[in-house]
């Protein structure tokens, strides 16, 4: 497709320069477009002087109207063939992970990181030889025409045999959390066994709500096993159990995971079997199916208290808007994490909200534990593993925080 063939969208808005320097989305309100362009279709971005600014794909109905594929001066790398330059990208995307990812350790990583890898509008994770697809909207799985077959042909070329692409609906932030539904090859009856730095875990991919894992904290949980040897650790919010087996493998005495979702507490309890911490002689670990709050409150009035406290709740602020309330609940769910950690013990707090700036989300784990008449000192400030890298110019696009610090 040769670039004077393609539709013209017009920037009613001054932002050219943010998009040149990387910033890749372009909300509706911020141009102008001719009626009746398809979801997908690849359009050409030019200033209010008709100056080539960028090539996107259009999505019809998000507010993200265009996603930029190529700025003016990356023009060539999209050239006549999209789809070549879209299958040199995935196959560079995969290249970059194997280069520091030792497969024989960890099977499952996220492939494809949307803007960061130049391929919005897309995530992919792969869990050994099946690989997770989420699309943000219509545009993008029109654009991305034949997804999964090419998948399969690139991860081939780097000598990964894909078995299985799933396609997965689309959610708030970077986490995959939607429905499944096996799109291409079969899927293992039953979960699929991965690994993640030599840890065993149990997907179930082609059924439930949330089958996969958040492999955005791969290294946060491989700090807690450093961190763990001695201390009793308390996991919020424990999903599938993983910070908790890290913490069993990493010497904790004893576990105690909590999540409001049972069928998640059932996949921890096999995953501690999968990982041989559930024999005589294996540290106690408690798998608790609860509101977090509910169980907070009364280990906070019982006066229980744990050495090491990990709290990693789902988005709290979807949008803009939610954002006071959101920073109301982190502050008081941080409170409560503070009331129930030993002094002189430790505090992971993360949020995975892009709304929730880092200083603001700081901000939410000092105060709440003031408010606990305790004190946090951060330790680090961290984000997610590298297979999530991020654009500089696309803040939006950082949405994980991990602190880490002491209570006293
Ligand atoms: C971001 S995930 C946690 C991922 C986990 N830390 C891991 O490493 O695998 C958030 C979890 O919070 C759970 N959840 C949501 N609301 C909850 C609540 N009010 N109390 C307890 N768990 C809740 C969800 O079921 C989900 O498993």
């Amino acid at each position: 497709m040769t670039r004077t063939a393609l539709p013209r969208v017009v920037l009613r808005k001054n932002l050219g320069r943010a998009i040149r320097r990387g910033h890749p989305w372009i909300y509706r309100d911020a141009v102008t477009a001719p009626d009746g362009l398809a979801d997908g279709a690849l359009v050409f971005v030019v200033d209010a002087d008709r100056k080539a600014i960028a090539r996107g794909f259009w999505d019809a109905r998000s507010p993200i109207a265009v996603r930029v594929v190529a700025t003016a001066d990356e023009a060539e790398e999209v050239g006549a063939d999209v789809d070549a330059a879209v299958d040199a990208r995935l196959g560079a995307a995969l290249a970059r992970r194997l280069a520091f990812i030792d497969r024989a350790q960890t099977d499952t990583f996220r492939w494809v990181h949307g803007e960061a890898d130049r391929l919005p509008g897309i995530h992919v994770d792969l869990y050994g030889p099946a690989a997770v697809v989420r699309a943000d909207g219509a545009g993008a799985r029109a654009f991305y025409r034949d997804l999964p077959a090419r998948l399969a042909a690139a991860a081939r070329a780097r000598g990964v045999a894909l078995t299985a692409v799933v396609e997965r609906g689309q959610r708030d932030d970077q986490r995959d959390e939607g429905g499944a539904g096996a799109s291409w090859g079969v899927l293992p009856a039953g979960e699929l066994d991965v690994r993640e730095n030599g840890v065993r875990f149990g997907v179930d991919l082609a059924h439930g709500q949330k089958g996969g894992l958040f492999l955005d904290q791969r290294d946060n949980r491989a700090l807690v096993r450093q961190l763990a040897s001695g201390r009793r650790v308390l996991n919020l919010f424990g999903y599938t159990g993983g910070f908790s087996i890290y913490a069993a493998l990493g010497g904790a005495v004893e576990t105690t995971t909590v999540d409001v979702a049972a069928p998640a507490i059932e996949a921890a309890r096999r995953n501690f079997t999968r990982n041989g911490l559930d024999g005589a002689g294996a540290a106690p670990a408690r798998l608790v199916a609860e509101d977090a709050f509910a169980f907070l409150e009364r280990a906070a009035a019982q006066g229980t208290r744990w050495d090491l406290v990990i709290s990693d709740p789902p988005s709290f602020a979807p949008n803009e808007r939610a954002l006071p309330a959101a920073l109301r609940a982190y502050t008081r769910l941080h409170r409560l994490c503070a009331a129930v950690t030993e002094p002189g013990g430790l505090f992971c707090a993360a949020s995975c909200s892009s709304h929730v700036r880092p200083d603001a989300f700081l901000e939410t784990v000092a105060a709440g534990a003031r408010a606990a008449g305790r004190t946090f000192t951060l330790v680090e400030l961290r984000g997610a593993a590298a297979c999530h890298p991020s654009l500089p110019a696309f803040p939006e696009g950082e949405y994980l925080k991990f602190a880490q610090g002491h209570i006293s």
